[in-house]
C-alpha cells in the first residue's frame, strides 16, 4: 500500500454497509484516481467481499481472530477475509480492545495469509508495546477524541511526536480521532505520521465527496 494513505474505517455507521457502504468506497476510488493519493477504506466483515471485487484500492477487514481453520463458531478467520479480497484488517482498535497476547496471535496470523496489519494504540506506551510485535502500521487514537469535534492534529501534537519518536525509524505511524480536514492531514503528516485513520469526518458528513477531496489535498504536497 502506498504511503501517505487515508484510511477510512466505516465502522458501524448506517452510510458503511450494504449499498451505501459501496458508494462511500466508489468515492474513494474516484478522489483516488482523481487526486493521485492513496486511500483505503476498513469496511465490516459482511462487506468485504462485495466491495473488494468492485474496486480496485485496498479493502480492510476491521477486525480479525486469531483462530484456525476447522472449529471455532462466530470467529473470523483470517484466510477467509483474505479469499473474500480483503488487503489487510484492522486489530485492537479503541471500540475492539484484545489482549497483548490475542494482538500478537492475531498478527502472526494475519502474517500467515497475507495480510497488512494496523494495529491501534491508545498511548505512546502501548505503541512501543505493540512496535515489538512488528505489524505494518500502528495507529495512534486517542479515545476521548474518537468521534468529537476536536482532531487529534490539533489537540494532541505533542504526543503524536512521541509517539513518532518512541516507536522509531522502522514503524510507521498512523494518526486518528477527529480528523476531518486537509488541515488535519497536512499537519500530521508535518508531525511524522504517514497517514490518518478516520471515520465521523468521512461517515456522517453531508457530503463525503467533498470532505475526502479536501482530505486528499492534504497530501499532495506529499
Ligand atoms: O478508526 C477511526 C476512528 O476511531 C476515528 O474516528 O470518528 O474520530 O474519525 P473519528
Amino acid at each position: 500500500m502506498k504511503l501517505p494513505v487515508i484510511i477510512t474505517n466505516s465502522k458501524n455507521y448506517h452510510t458503511g454497509y450494504g449499498e451505501e457502504g459501496m458508494k462511500i468506497v466508489q468515492l474513494h476510488k474516484k478522489i483516488v484516481h482523481e487526486l493521485g493519493i492513496s486511500m483505503a477504506v476498513a469496511v465490516p466483515i459482511t462487506d468485504v467481499q462485495n466491495v473488494a471485487r468492485s474496486v480496485n484500492i485496498p479493502i480492510f477487514a476491521q477486525h480479525i481472530d486469531p483462530v484456525v481453520a476447522g472449529k471455532g463458531t462466530g470467529s473470523i478467520l483470517a484466510e477467509a477475509v483474505k479469499e473474500a479480497g480483503a488487503f489487510g484488517t484492522l486489530l485492537n482498535h479503541s471500540e475492539k480492545r484484545i489482549p497483548f497476547d490475542v494482538i500478537d496471535a492475531s498478527i502472526k496470523r494475519a502474517r500467515e495469509v497475507g495480510l497488512y496489519t494496523v494495529v491501534c494504540c491508545e498511548s505512546p506506551e502501548e505503541a512501543f508495546e505493540i512496535a515489538k510485535l512488528d505489524p505494518d502500521l500502528i495507529a495512534y487514537e486517542p479515545p476521548e477524541l474518537i468521534g468529537g469535534t476536536v482532531s487529534v492534529a490539533t489537540a494532541k501534537p505533542d504526543v503524536i511526536r512521541r509517539v513518532v519518536e518512541i516507536v522509531g525509524e522502522d514503524h510507521k505511524i498512523l494518526v486518528g480521532a477527529g480528523v476531518k480536514n486537509a488541515e488535519d492531514v497536512r499537519v500530521s503528516l508535518d508531525l511524522g505520521a504517514v497517514g490518518v485513520l478516520l471515520a465521523s469526518g468521512v461517515m456522517q458528513a453531508k457530503d463525503p465527496e467533498w470532505v475526502l477531496r479536501d482530505l486528499g489535498k492534504g497530501m499532495r504536497k506529499f
